[in-house]
């Protein structure tokens, strides 16, 4: 159980709370690759309003959302070069957030040499724009394995969650509710009796699960603070598993944007984007599954309807809770590290320790139920959409 005051402290995570703060020391990815166009949109990362475009050299440009001089929300503005112009009067920002032009002011002015907007260094990986918000000088950004896997096919996607960024970290470590949640979907697991430990690791923790009747044990990881590693089952039977990796980037306290890594090997090399939004409430049905709800949406009703920020104060952890437990501990070494002005856990700056590749063991995931559509599950939740 968690107190209120606690609570509260992990899960509010905009400007100057502490858990934001710790937050904006990592870099998170804010968009995908494909939906950065010339066209500024705005989004919302750790409680804050920002524009991300993409200029005419072709990179990613991210800034606040308002203009510095009457506030506009830019991206009803327009792109020029690699600046922003402000549809309202005309002011003109380059990719620094640097005011260059201010129309209406007198010939010669240097009232914008004293106009900046904040702005935000990004950098484009494996389909998916990664920025930081934190202190300078930014450290580096982790290169996840599956992130750099490239010889065959790859998905991209980006969903919102209609709760607070821990109810979704916490799926991470709660591997318990595999053996239930999605008990139907795997059968090699569900309604089996599981066992589990937890092992810190330098990029976060591992979940290690012994389930009864299969020798192997299982491995998904937990990379500190916000993204998780998994193996999902294979596209097609007899094929291999779909290396998975999930980011969990807090919009504001409410709502979290989950961005997705997919990546199969393939004779054929492609990649494939999707964006899917979310309502609160609203999950796809499979009538078969124990739960009626398909699997693609079983961990979405799972934290969404915990409450938007769950009732810490009055849940009562077990044995087979250890994972939120050291999770929670992580969470409080990350925030003392950063108030004494140190970095928080796993945060990389040395270009040694940049790639990250993962334990995985998940040969149970090879047991399936035929008829299920994995494919559309796990990697195109588009593909078959009338079933
Ligand atoms: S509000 Fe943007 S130029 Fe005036
Ligand atoms: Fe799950």
């Amino acid at each position: 159980m968690l107190s209120q005051e606690d609570n509260a402290l992990f899960t509010s995570v905009g400007p100057g709370t502490p858990t934001g703060e710790m937050l904006r020391r990592y870099w998170h990815p804010v968009e995908c690759t494909e939906f950065v166009t010339s066209k500024p949109t705005r989004l919302k990362i750790l409680g804050e309003e920002l524009l991300i475009y993409r200029g005419a050299s072709g990179k990613p440009v991210l800034t606040q959302l308002r203009c510095a001089h009457r506030s506009l929300a830019m991206d009803y503005g327009r792109v020029e070069g690699d600046s922003i112009r402000c549809p309202y009067h005309g002011w003109l920002y380059d990719a620094t957030g640097q005011c260059t032009a201010q129309p209406a002011e007198p010939e010669g002015s240097g009232f914008k040499e004293k106009v900046k907007l904040t702005s935000y260094p990004v950098q484009e990986a494996s389909g998916l724009v990664f920025a930081y918000l934190g202190p300078l000088p930014a450290p580096l950004l982790p290169l996840y394995d599956v992130m750099m896997e490239e010889d065959g096919a790859k998905g991209i996607a980006r969903r919102n969650v209609n709760c607070n960024w821990l109810n979704c970290i916490e799926n991470i470590v709660d591997i318990s509710h595999l053996a239930w949640l999605h008990g139907y979907t795997f059968p090699a697991y569900g309604a089996k009796k599981v066992t589990y430990h937890w092992d810190r690791k330098d990029y976060g923790m591992d979940n290690v699960m012994d389930i009864e009747g299969i020798d192997d044990t299982h491995i998904s990881c937990y990379a500190f603070p916000n993204v998780n590693r998994f193996s999902a089952p294979p596209a097609e039977k007899g094929g291999e598993l779909i290396k998975s990796m999930i980011f969990r980037v807090p919009m504001d306290d409410t709502s979290t944007m989950q961005f997705y890594i997919r990546f199969y090997a393939s004779a054929k090399k492609s990649i494939n984007y999707q964006r899917k939004e979310e309502k609160l409430g609203v999950y796809r049905q499979l009538a078969e599954d124990w739960w009626g709800i398909d699997v693609g949406d079983q961990d979405r009703m799972a934290i969404e309807q915990q409450g938007v920020v769950a009732d810490r104060p009055n849940e009562h952890l077990g044995v087979s809770d250890g994972g939120i437990i050291m999770q929670r501990k992580m969470l409080r070494e990350s925030l003392a590290l950063v108030e004494d002005g140190k970095d928080p856990l796993c945060v990389i700056r040395d270009p040694a320790k940049q790639k990250i590749v993962f334990p995985q063991k998940s040969s149970m995931m090879e047991q399936r139920q035929d008829h299920l559509n994995y494919n559309r599950a796990f990697v195109n939740w588009n593909a078959n959409a009338a079933e």
